[in-house]
């Protein structure tokens, strides 16, 4: 596998200085930026909401990778549009209508992710998986950064490929929570395509070294 993507999660970047922390991730070989939108219902936490990611949209040079940790993501769907994002990644478990929603996604242009929590299944997707462009498998329980890594998220990896090969679909799978040097070689061994990392490059002394080094487990 070459082409393994990093997508920074600026859930871990220094809310302090959010100028600097995106130059840091504009200046480093990171393919995406993971933004993390908490609704304190659907998670026991909440992060940042629009008004500041209009910001933070505005000093991205990278593709937004826009993680919805909120029941009902559907009805931010043009909030969501309007800052530009890439792929918007929604949870199975906030979706009563998946397929619906979906297809609102990419009739709005962007790019459709269908995310799972640990307790979720890779066999849930079955009936899906060729409507979506990525599935982001949690590896840890979503609403916190700095978590520790759910070990059963490699045979997660294992099983969702055999599903997209079976299926023969065109999609992605990224992986989201503890992820550091040593779960992404095991990750990248199992066959991800994306790893979102939050802690491990922000807290880094080198944000690019790190991200040079995770794209480098791909080699
Ligand atoms: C957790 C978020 C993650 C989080 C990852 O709810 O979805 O994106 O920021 O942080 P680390 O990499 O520190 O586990
Ligand atoms: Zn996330």
């Amino acid at each position: 596998k070459t082409d393994l993507k990093i997508s920074p999660s600026l859930l871990a970047a220094d809310f302090s200085n959010l100028e600097l922390e995106l130059e840091k991730v504009n200046q480093s070989d990171a393919d995406w930026l993971h933004i993390d939108i908490m609704d304190g219902v659907f998670v026991p936490n909440i992060s940042f909401g629009f008004p500041v990611l209009k910001y933070v949209a505005k000093l991205s040079q990278k593709p937004l990778d826009v993680h919805l940790m909120i029941v009902q993501p559907e009805k931010f769907l043009r909030e969501v549009k309007e800052l530009g994002t890439m792929m918007m990644n929604v949870h199975y478990e906030a979706c009563v209508h998946l397929h619906r929603v979906i297809q609102q996604i990419k009739d709005a242009g962007m790019k459709a992710g269908v995310t799972l929590n640990p307790s979720t299944p890779v066999s849930m997707l079955e009936d899906i998986i060729n409507d979506v462009d990525m599935v982001l498998l949690m590896s840890v329980n979503p609403g916190f950064g700095g978590q520790k890594f759910i070990e059963n998220t490699i045979n997660k990896v294992r099983a969702l490929r055999s599903l997209i090969d079976r299926k023969q679909a065109d999609v992605l799978i990224e992986v989201d929570g503890g992820v550091n040097l040593e779960t992404g070689a095991r990750l990248v061994e199992a066959g991800v395509d994306v790893l979102v990392t939050g802690s491990t490059v922000f807290k880094a002394p080198d944000f690019g070294e790190m991200v040079h080094q995770l794209k480098s487990l791909a080699h």
